[in-house]
């Protein structure tokens, strides 16, 4: 051997031991990965099954007009463009067959402090309050028409 490789038996530990970890990395790669992963991109295709396979809980504004002229109340006001279900949660159920599913009870002062109770990650043109020194332990809908609230 030439005198330049004379010391290159840790050269070739070094290659080998790279060799194992490309290999390690190869047959974690080959469990962990799925099948489907990158047929479509970088992400598993079957993916799409599964939220497609997910059931569907809200029923959409139009829904509720079918049965309920309360667009009517909202319309014009400061929550004309707040979603039903943004309030009354998640009402699919109810819309399919109301009569087997009733909308929940809502208890206004947790609803209401969701939305406009302050916070300062909040832009500061939407209406904010502090709730105890505002309603003074009194319900919010005492004094606001939940619909179609006036400041
Ligand atoms: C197929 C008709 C139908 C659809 C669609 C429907 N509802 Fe209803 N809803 C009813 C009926 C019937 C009642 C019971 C009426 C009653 O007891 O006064 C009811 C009751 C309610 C109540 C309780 C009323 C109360 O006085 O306690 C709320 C709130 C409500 N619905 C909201 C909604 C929302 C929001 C939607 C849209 C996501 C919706 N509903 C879709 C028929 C429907
Ligand atoms: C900002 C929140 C909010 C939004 C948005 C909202 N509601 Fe309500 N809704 C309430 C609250 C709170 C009550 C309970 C009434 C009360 O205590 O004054 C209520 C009551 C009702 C009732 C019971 C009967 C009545 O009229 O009081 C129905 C039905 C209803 N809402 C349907 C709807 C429908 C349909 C929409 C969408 C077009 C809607 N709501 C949008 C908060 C909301
Ligand atoms: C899902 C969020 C949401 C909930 C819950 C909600 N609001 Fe609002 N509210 C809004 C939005 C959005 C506006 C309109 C802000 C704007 O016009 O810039 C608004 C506006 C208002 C205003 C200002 C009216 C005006 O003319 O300036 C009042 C008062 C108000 N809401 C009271 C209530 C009360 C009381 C409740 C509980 C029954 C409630 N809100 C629940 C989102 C909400
Ligand atoms: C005792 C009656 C009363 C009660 C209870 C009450 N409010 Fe008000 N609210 C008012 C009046 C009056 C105004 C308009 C004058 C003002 O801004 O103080 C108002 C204004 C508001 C505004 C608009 C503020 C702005 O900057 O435009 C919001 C949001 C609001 N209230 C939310 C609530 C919430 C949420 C609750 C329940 C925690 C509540 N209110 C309870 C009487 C009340």
């Amino acid at each position: 051997m030439r005198a330049g490789f004379r010391d290159s038996e840790h050269l070739v530990r070094l290659a080998l031991l790279f060799g194992v970890g490309v290999l390690l990395f190869l047959g974690a790669r080959a469990v962990l990965v799925p099948a489907d992963f990158g047929e479509l991109g970088h992400f598993r295709t079957g993916a799409l099954d599964d939220n497609r396979r997910r059931p569907v809980v809200h029923a959409g504004r139009a829904a509720c007009a079918e049965c309920h002229d309360t667009a009517a109340a909202l319309a014009g006001g400061a929550h004309a463009k707040v979603g039903c279900e943004a309030c009354h949660g998640a009402l699919a159920a109810h819309a399919a067959d109301p009569d087997a599913a009733a909308p929940p009870e809502l208890e206004a002062k947790g609803l209401c402090v969701r939305c406009h109770g302050f916070n300062p990650a909040r832009p500061a043109s939407h209406p904010q309050v502090d709730p105890e020194a505002h309603a003074e332990g009194a319900s919010c809908t005492d004094c606001h028409e939940a619909h179609s609230p006036a400041a």
